[in-house]
């Protein structure tokens, strides 16, 4: 009995140990500063409204996948509850590209949509190149456009690509200078690692891309003052305390269904005895994409009145 109570006891030690004193990184808290970040979006919704533009925003979902579904979802939703207008377009997974493109001109010409949203990834028989190029620069709200994505690369950005700039906002929120820091990004797709990248540039960062067929990542990761990680698959990666350096900051843009859980890339409770910052999943870059997406309409809305 008294050794029970003894083995309790250190049990409880040990977990106080872990928690208040092992566990170090701060949290960077996506869902607080998402609400800040609303809040102010809110505010010019209301000053447009009042000039009669009424900022709307256009998503079109193509085919039945769960995961793209629910993006859309909550894209509307909270566009909806922030006072912005919506369409919600929906086209069958067996859809032609020129459907999809007729689709897109007609909202392209549509002069009470100020922003245009295609739900990544299309069917594979689409040429998401080219129906990405078919929204008008002006209502491409994803910033993925060549025209948008020329002027990003070319320090003269306007209508951003959402996460990444989601990801400065949480980073700004919380004082993180990144000037002179190695930023290390384990993700080369369009819509986070290559904007980021220069992004991040921009900012006076010394930049690393990582990718399935990087030769030494572990090396790369070690060497990061910052690391931020959008795998998506925790067989294929997992970042875990281990592979950090005492002191780095950890932004995790992996989102993935794993032992049952949503999650990320990282290995949160090993990751956070070491990182000096780290964002939790679910609730870290997640709600600041929604964010941007609602900003950039508002950004398009104030450019068709030029
Ligand atoms: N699929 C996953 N993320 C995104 C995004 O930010 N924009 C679009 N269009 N599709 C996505």
């Amino acid at each position: 009995m008294e050794l029970g109570l003894l083995s309790m006891m250190e049990n409880k030690i040990k977990w106080i140990h872990c928690t208040l004193i092992a566990l170090t990184a701060q949290i960077i808290d996506g869902i607080h500063v998402a609400k800040y970040v609303k809040s102010r979006i809110m505010k010019k919704i209301y000053c447009l409204k009042a000039e009669n533009m009424e900022p709307c925003l256009a998503t079109v979902l193509v085919g039945d996948n769960l995961a793209s579904a629910t993006y859309v979802k909550n894209k509307q939703r909270a566009a909806v509850e922030l006072g912005m207008k919506t369409m919600d377009l929906r086209l069958p997974s067996n859809c032609t590209q020129s459907e999809l493109i007729e689709l897109i001109k007609s909202l392209n010409e549509d002069v009470t949509v100020h922003g245009i949203l295609v739900q990544l990834p299309l069917p594979v028989h689409l040429d998401t190149y080219i129906i990405t190029n078919t929204i008008k620069p002006l209502k491409d709200v994803d910033g993925l456009t060549t025209t948008n994505m020329g002027l990003l690369v070319s320090g003269r950005g306007c209508l951003k690509p959402c996460t990444p700039v989601g990801i400065l906002e949480l980073l700004d929120h919380y004082g993180i200078n990144v000037s002179g820091l190695h930023v290390v990004i384990v993700n080369r797709s369009q819509l986070v690692g290559k904007p980021l990248a220069f992004l991040f540039l921009e900012r006076n960062a010394t930049v690393t891309i990582c990718h399935s067929k990087s030769n030494d990542i572990l090396k790369e990761i070690k060497d990061a003052d910052l690391v931020i990680t959008g795998v998506g698959n925790r067989e294929k990666f997992t970042l875990t305390g281990e592979m950090i350096t005492n002191g780095s900051i950890v932004v995790d843009v992996g989102i993935t269904r794993y032992k049952g859980k949503l999650g990320g890339d990282v290995d949160y409770p090993s990751v956070a005895q070491k990182a000096s910052w780290i964002t939790p999943v679910p609730g870290g870059v997640g709600p600041m994409t929604v964010c941007m997406l609602l900003n950039n309409t508002l950004i398009a809305a104030s450019l068709s009145k030029a």
